[in-house]
């Protein structure tokens, strides 16, 4: 069977979850969307850990909490408010992973987006709530009309963060068409 070596950066995302995080640990995602990675993150952590899970549409909610449901997982807190609100709902600074996947919900409305101001602060949140070697990772999907200024906001803040308490890496494709998304991946040191 031939496989392929060099994944998706959605792919590639799951397999960094995979081997940062484990039974019993508290993680974020923080664009629910369809649910797809608070229900792979709820399966790693277990009942012992818990996923706590951010969107503001109304659409992500319900298309989560039917995916929850059909597959008999209730180790998840769904939040209806920004990821810019973390602070307001999470205290300890024990989280091991925090996941994004910047964009639009795929089949919802694509003119509902992620904004940059709103990601900057969450990401800068995020950071602060993440445990020794937590990771926190970005699929960036860029494409949409406003996601070229996200991305750039979201260098800028990421290639800044200072080599002592961060380790930074940018996976990205540079000879594919349709601008596959991009991941970026921050290990706190
Ligand atoms: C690309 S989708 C996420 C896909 C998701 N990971 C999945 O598995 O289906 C981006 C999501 O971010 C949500 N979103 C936009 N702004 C947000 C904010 N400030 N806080 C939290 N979620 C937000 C959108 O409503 C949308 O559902």
């Amino acid at each position: 069977m031939i496989t392929i070596l060099i994944k998706s950066a959605l792919n590639f995302s799951h397999d960094i979850l995979k081997q940062t995080t484990q039974t019993g640990d508290y993680v974020i995602d923080a664009t629910m969307g369809n649910g797809h990675d608070t229900k792979f993150l709820a399966e790693i952590v277990g009942q012992k850990g818990k996923v706590f899970s951010f969107d503001i549409q109304d659409l992500a909610i319900n298309n989560t909490k039917k995916l929850l449901k059909e597959n008999s997982i209730d180790n998840v807190d769904i939040i209806k408010d920004s990821h810019s609100n973390f602070d307001k709902y999470i205290k300890h600074n024990n989280i091991a992973a925090i996941i994004y996947n910047l964009g639009y919900l795929p089949g919802g409305d694509k003119s509902l987006i992620t904004h940059p101001e709103s990601t900057i602060i969450s990401i800068n949140k995020g950071l602060k709530l993440l445990k020794k070697h937590g990771i926190l990772i970005l699929v960036i999907y860029y494409g949409h009309p406003g996601g070229q200024s996200e991305k750039d906001e979201v260098f800028k803040l990421t290639e800044n963060l200072n080599q002592k308490e961060f380790n930074v890496l940018k996976y990205e494709f540079i000879n594919q068409n349709n601008e596959p998304p991009i991941l970026i991946a921050i290990e706190k040191k």
